[in-house]
């Protein structure tokens, strides 16, 4: 088969990283007999350095066209200072909105092979974890109104959070097929004690519970609580779900305790076929160019394209297999090296590493 995938590289690691996923799916394309078509798009800050738009109306087009996006990373200190119109995370949020890509699954499970890098206590550790956060992507307060304005104390800035039945709904219906297609359990994450969004979001979760999805077992836990029970306990978790901001923080939580942040891959997923695929991490401009980046949670984003967009499971199978095995056989960037005394591999040497375990 032929598959068009649109590439947006991004700003720091994020041409290296990306790079190293296209190596692996050009590998799987070679041993599996499908074929790969790749076509970059500009966004974010180098969008803005070319273009001045961090989301050229040239690259929403290209990923609509294309059978699925594969994304690395956008930001930087350059661009911080800039207004809000001109900032790369506002290509980042503009895309995922204009593919109507509501849904952003992102899985977290220790490696066995790196639980040594894992903080947490050895009783913690030892009882593993492998979890699923699905996280609503393009509603709530990063897309709700915002500005500045003349409050009580004078001069003030407000963000609004906003979220309808049917968004709500329609992110309950996938992390309850998440939740059928696993271990069963659903937790739903909110601060229902206090915000009106999340008792709305509690009603809707459980009434979709129990009209469409009676065998999956379904739970709610405060946020606040849920990011102490991630660290306390975090094997109690099958799938999360939750609004967007929530899930951005503790997704971010999730993937400290799997040893690096390097490490955790993304799906953002609509009704239809197409997806974004990302690592969840940023764009460390500190270590942009080295060849020092992990490229593993892309080419891990790039395994889920194939398993979600395309639905070539042992595709997808054989790219997770030559991660873990890569790890067991002890290779490391430096974000996994911990206290072991070997040289860590860079961006290159990880994925050659890879290309050689598929
Ligand atoms: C993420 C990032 C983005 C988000 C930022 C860069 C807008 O933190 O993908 O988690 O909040 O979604
Ligand atoms: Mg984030």
């Amino acid at each position: 088969m032929n598959y068009n995938i649109a590439l947006i590289k991004g700003d720091g690691i994020g041409p290296e990283i990306v790079s190293s996923a296209v190596r692996v799916l050009e590998k799987i394309g070679e041993r599996f007999g499908h074929t790969f078509n790749f076509t970059d798009y500009l966004m974010g800050g180098i969008a803005i350095d070319t273009c001045g738009n961090p989301l050229p109306q040239e690259t929403i087009d290209g990923c609509r066209a294309a059978d699925s996006v594969l994304l690395g990373a956008v930001g930087g200190p350059k661009w911080d200072k800039n207004p809000a119109a001109l900032r790369p995370e506002k290509g980042l949020l503009g895309i995922r909105s204009a593919l109507g890509l509501y849904t952003n699954l992102r899985p977290a499970k220790l490696y066995s092979a790196l639980s040594s890098e894992c903080p947490l206590r050895a009783d913690i550790v030892e009882k593993g974890f492998d979890l699923m956060i699905v996280r609503e992507l393009t509603g709530g307060i990063y897309f709700g109104e915002r500005g500045r304005r003349d409050g009580k104390y004078g001069p003030e800035a407000y963000d609004t959070e906003a979220y309808s039945v049917m968004e709500i709904e329609r992110i309950a219906r996938v992390a309850f097929e998440t939740a059928k297609k696993r271990g069963g359990r659903l937790m739903s994450i909110d601060k229902a004690n206090v915000l009106e969004t999340s008792r709305l979001w509690r009603e809707i979760m459980h009434r979709i519970g129990e009209e469409e999805y009676p065998e999956v077992v379904l739970s709610d836990m405060l946020v606040d609580n849920a990011a102490m029970q991630l660290v306390r306990c975090p094997s109690q978790f099958d799938v999360i779900v939750t609004s967007n901001m929530f899930g951005d923080i503790l997704s971010d939580e999730a993937s400290q305790i799997t040893g690096s942040i390097g490490l955790l891959p993304s799906a953002s997923l609509g009704d239809g076929k197409c997806g974004l695929y990302e690592p969840i991490h940023g764009s460390a401009p500190d270590i942009a160019g080295q060849d020092k980046a992990n490229p593993i949670a892309t080419i891990l984003s790039a395994a889920m394209m194939l398993r979600y967009s395309f639905g070539l499971a042992k595709e997808a199978d054989a790219i997770e297999a030559a991660v873990d095995s890569v790890l067991e056989a002890g290779l490391r960037t430096a974000d996994i090296i911990g206290t072991s005394d070997k040289a860590p591999l860079g961006c290159t040497a990880m994925t050659d590493a890879i290309l050689a375990a598929i």
